[in-house]
C-alpha cells in the first residue's frame, strides 16, 4: 500500500511558490501505484465530490486556494530509444522525467529537435498537454506518440501526433479530454542530423555575442539558456510559472485599426491570416512592467510573466492577473486568456 500524506503544503512543489494545503498527497513512480492510488478511498462526505489533480513539474499551475482533494504527483521515470530508422531515433520518457535534464540527453547524444525548448520548467508529461514552444520550435514537430492512462477505463491508451490535436499551447488534454486522462510517457521522434531554427532574431544576435562560429547543438542550446535566463525570473529565485497569458490572435482588421493608433504595436501575421499580438507589449504599455503589490508582482524583464516575491497568496496573483485582463481589454480591446493552470 502507498502510503498517502494528509494535509502536506504543496509549496515545493508549485514553480509560483504558493503556500496551498493539499488535503491528500501522494507521488507515484509507476502505473500500477498510479492506478492504486486513484482507488483512495477520499472519504468525501455525502454533498462532496472526490476530486484528484495530477500534477507534473508544478510549473504551469496557480493555487488560489487550498486543495479539498487528492493530489498525485507524476514521478515515473526513464528515458529508453525504442527504435530508429536512417534519419530518426526514438525515445520513450517518463512522464516524471525533468523537461530540461532530458533536452540535455539529448544534446549530449547528438539528438536535435528538442534544442530551442532549453531550459523550459516543468516536466516531460507536460510538453504534449500544452505543446510547449519557445523560440520557433513547438513540441508537435519532434513528437511521435504518448501514452495516457484513463481514469474511469483504467487503461493505457496510445495516442498519434494527430489524435493530441495540437495547436498553440494547446492539445485535446486541455480540451475534450480535460482532467480523463494522465499522460505516463511521451515518445519524441529526434533527428540524427540537425535542423537548425535560428529564425528568432534573438538567436543569432545571441551566438554573435558569444562568439559562435560553427552552429552547433550545445551552442544553440547555450544561446536559448542565455536569453531565457536574461529575460525570465528563475522559479528557485522568484517564484513564476513562465508566460502567464497567451498571446491573442485578432483579426487583420483589428490590427490595422489597432496599429493606427498604436503604431509601434508588435503583432507577427500567421498562415491563417490573423495577426497574433505580443501581450508582453500590451501588458508593458498599460503600465504593469515592475509593478508589485505585496509579494505579488508583474516582472520587470517581462511584462507577461507574474510573480511571486515570496509569501503572496494565489488568489492575490491571482487578482493581479484580472486587473491586467481589464484594463488591456479597456485599452486596447483586447481580451487576454491564461495559459496557466488556475485552480
Ligand atoms: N515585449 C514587450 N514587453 C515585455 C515583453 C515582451 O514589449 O515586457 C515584446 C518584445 O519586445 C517582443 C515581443 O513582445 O517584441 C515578444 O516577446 P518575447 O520574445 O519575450 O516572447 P513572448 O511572446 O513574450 C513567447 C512565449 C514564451 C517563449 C517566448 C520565446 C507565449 C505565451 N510565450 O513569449 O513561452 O519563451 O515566446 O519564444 O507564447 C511560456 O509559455 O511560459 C513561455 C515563457
Amino acid at each position: 500500500m502507498i502510503k498517502v500524506q494528509e494535509n502536506i503544503s504543496v509549496k515545493a512543489y508549485n514553480s509560483f511558490g504558493i503556500n496551498a494545503v493539499a488535503k491528500f498527497f501522494s507521488k507515484f513512480n509507476s502505473i500500477d501505484e498510479l492506478a492504486e492510488l486513484l482507488e483512495f478511498d477520499q472519504r468525501p462526505t455525502s454533498n462532496e465530490k472526490r476530486k484528484t489533480l495530477i500534477l507534473g513539474g508544478g510549473s504551469n499551475i496557480l493555487f488560489t486556494k487550498d486543495y479539498n482533494g487528492l493530489i498525485l504527483k507524476n514521478e515515473i521515470k526513464g528515458i529508453r530509444e525504442i527504435k530508429e530508422d536512417e534519419h530518426h531515433v526514438y525515445v520513450q520518457v517518463g512522464a516524471g522525467e525533468n523537461w530540461h535534464q532530458f533536452v540535455l540527453h539529448c544534446i549530449k547524444k547528438g539528438w536535435a529537435g528538442v534544442e530551442n525548448l532549453s531550459l523550459i520548467p516543468g516536466n516531460v508529461g507536460a510538453s504534449p498537454m500544452q505543446n510547449i514552444g519557445a523560440y520557433g520550435v513547438e513540441i508537435k514537430e519532434v513528437f511521435y506518440s504518448l501514452e495516457a492512462f484513463h481514469i474511469k477505463d483504467k487503461k493505457i491508451i496510445n495516442f498519434s501526433l494527430n489524435d493530441c490535436e495540437f495547436g498553440y499551447r494547446e492539445s485535446v488534454f486541455k480540451r475534450k479530454f480535460k482532467d480523463q486522462f494522465v499522460i505516463t510517457s511521451v515518445t519524441y521522434r529526434l533527428n540524427k542530423a540537425p535542423k537548425f531554427n535560428i529564425s528568432y532574431g534573438a538567436l543569432e544576435q545571441e551566438m554573435e555575442k558569444m562568439g559562435v562560429k560553427d552552429l552547433s547543438l550545445q551552442a544553440l542550446s547555450q544561446a536559448v539558456i542565455n536569453i531565457r535566463s536574461s529575460k525570465l525570473p528563475n522559479p528557485a529565485e522568484i517564484g513564476n510559472a513562465g508566460s502567464f497569458f497567451k498571446n491573442p490572435e485578432i483579426e487583420n482588421s483589428k490590427f490595422e485599426i489597432l496599429k493606427d493608433k498604436f503604431p509601434a504595436i508588435v503583432g507577427y501575421n500567421l498562415p491563417n491570416g490573423n495577426t497574433k499580438l505580443a501581450a508582453g507589449w500590451l501588458i508593458e504599455q498599460a503600465g504593469w512592467k515592475g509593478y508589485r503589490k505585496g509579494d505579488a508582482g508583474c516582472h520587470e524583464k517581462q511584462a507577461l510573466v507574474l510573480v511571486n516575491y515570496g509569501n503572496a497568496k494565489g488568489s492575490e496573483i491571482y487578482l493581479l492577473s484580472e486587473e491586467i485582463l481589464q484594463s488591456i481589454k479597456e485599452k486596447f480591446g483586447v481580451v487576454l486568456e491564461r495559459e496557466v493552470n488556475v485552480k
